[in-house]
This record gives structure tokens, sequence and C-alpha cells, in this order.
């Protein structure tokens, strides 16, 4: 039997009246991968009903070719969301989240400015404001989200904090291909000599670790290191290299004993790929 879906609010809501004690929520934009079915299956572990949604947000692309260009896959999707263990998917269009006449967002202010805020004009209030709705429309205990998108976790909790939402945001583990490249929906739309220059995110970011695993604590030297790494792939063209403070996300001169984002944005021709890791290695934001 097939997944059950829903597509409209009304259908979201009974169905969720039908859960009876723990509901744990996933959002996407679907294109799913491993990355996704991790969380899928942490949600899963910790709850007893699973809500997965699919919408593929038009109000947190501030460029009108990456909505275009954004893998869609609902078939496959619901199949893998099914296979495992999602009771419901809420896959509506973007009429029924945004209904003429909508004019409601929610804003997060300092933490959306730097890293990602300052190269997606809009992009976290187009996040903060679905993913609020999502809250509110699946009422979750729980809510999965990946520490691949290290500032979206950020906010989505400084936001959580803030509104006083009655649920838990739990952060999981970015899971990679085996040559180190985060998984992601936008990867394939990489060229195969493209996804051979991929890797070298991750090698930037290791390179940082393998610095400050050896003790290196001037941020501008671990900068540097990343920028050298990326400069070895003609392939990639830099946004931003990060070393900031992992809570408040602002930019870091010297290193102390708190936890570090270290993040990077590169362009590989027309795909813009992000990545991060925490230092010290396993600690949590
Ligand atoms: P999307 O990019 O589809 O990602 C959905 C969730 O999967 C996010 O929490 C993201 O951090 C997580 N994820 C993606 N790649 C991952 C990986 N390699 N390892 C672990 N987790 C990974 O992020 C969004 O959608 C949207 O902004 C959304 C939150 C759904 C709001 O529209």
């Amino acid at each position: 039997m097939a997944v059950e879906t829903a597509e409209t609010i009304e259908t979201l809501r009974a169905a969720r009246q039908q859960m009876s004690g723990s509901v744990g929520l996933v959002p996407t934009m679907g294109a799913l991968h491993e990355g996704h079915l991790a969380l899928v299956q942490q949600a899963r572990s910790e709850n007893d009903h699973v809500i997965a949604t699919i919408f593929v947000n038009p109000t947190q692309f501030n460029d009108a070719a990456d909505f275009a260009a954004y893998p869609h896959d609902l078939a496959h999707d619901l199949e893998l969301f099914e296979r495992g263990g999602v009771d419901l998917v809420f896959a509506p269009m973007p009429d029924v989240m945004y209904p003429s006449g909508y004019q409601t967002y929610v804003t997060v202010e300092q933490m959306t400015q730097p890293l990602e805020g300052a190269h997606r004009p809009g992009h976290f209030r187009g996040v903060t404001t679905v993913v609020a709705k999502l809250f509110n429309l699946t009422q979750p205990h729980r809510a999965y989200f990946g520490q691949k998108d290290a500032q979206q976790v950020a906010v989505i909790q400084r936001m959580v904090d803030d509104m006083n939402f009655p649920l838990a945001v739990v952060v999981c583990p970015t899971v990679r291909e085996p040559d180190g490249l985060a998984m992601s929906s936008r990867n394939r739309n990489l060229t195969r000599a493209q996804r051979q220059a991929a890797p070298v995110l991750y090698q930037a970011l290791m390179a940082a670790q393998a610095a400050y695993q050896r003790g290196e604590r001037s941020s501008k030297i671990l900068r540097r290191l990343m920028r050298d790494v990326l400069a070895q792939e003609p392939l990639a063209d830099v946004d931003y290299v990060s070393v900031a403070d992992a809570r408040s996300l602002e930019e870091l001169t010297q290193l102390t004993d708190q936890p570090v984002l270290v993040s990077l944005a590169v362009r590989i021709g027309q795909t813009r790929l992000i990545d991060n890791v925490l230092l010290p290695a396993q600690s949590y934001a």
C-alpha cells in the first residue's frame, strides 16, 4: 500500500488528529537522498508517528533560475518515504501554502545576516516562514533537521525559542558520499567533471580541521588554508569561507574553547554547494 499523502490543509489536519502519541516532523524539499532518509530513520526511532513534508518553498529562493532548476521526483520520493517508515507525507502545491492575499512572514534578525543570509537575501525569511507554518500544521513533538545546513538549524532553533513553539529541534549529522561530498539534492545537477571536483569542499574543511587539531587557533590561518585548497580546483568558485562562533554565527578572529562553525559556500558551474564542520569535532551548537 502506498504511503498516506495529504495535499490540502484540511486532509493534513484530519490525518494529524488521528495520530495518538508522539509525532516527529521531517521537512524537506524532495529530491530525496540518504541525508533525508537518515532524518526519517532518527524520527522513526524516537516517535510513535513520522510526518514528512515535500514542498519546494518558493519564498526561500532568492534566484528564480535556482528555483526553476530545483529537482523534482515526487513518485520516487513517496516510495522512499514509504520504505523509510513515514506515516504521512504532506506535499502541497504552492497556492495551498501561499494563497492569494498571503502576507505574513517570520523573520529572525541578526543571525540571518551573515553567511548564507549575506549571499541569499530573503532566503531565511522564507525558510522560517514555511517551517513555522509546518510546525503549526503538524504540531510535532520533535522536528528533525540536518547539520549540513548549519545556519538553518541555528536560525530555526532561535525561532523555536523566541516564538515558544512547544517542540524539540533535533539536529542530525551530515551524511556524506564515500569521497566526502555532503549529500545534497543539488548534486544531481553536477556534470561528471563537476562531480569529480565537488569533494574539494570537504577537503578544504578537513584541512582546517586538521590544523585545528594540531593546535592552530588563528581563524585567519584556517580561512587561508581552506582558500588554498579550493584554489587548486579550477572549477571551484568561492562564495565565502568562514570561521564563526557556532552559536551567534559571528565571524571570529581568535578561537577560544567555544564551539566553532567552519563553513563554506562554493559554486561549481551553475551549482552552489555548501558544507561545514563543527570544531571540536562532534560538538553541537
Ligand atoms: P532540503 O534541502 O530538502 O533538506 C531537508 C532536510 O534534510 C534539512 O534539514 C537538511 O539539513 C537535511 N539534509 C540535507 N542534506 C543532508 C545531508 N547530507 N545530511 C544530513 N541532513 C541533510 O532544508 C530544506 O530542504 C528546506 O530549507 C526546508 C527546511 C525543508 C524548508 O523549506
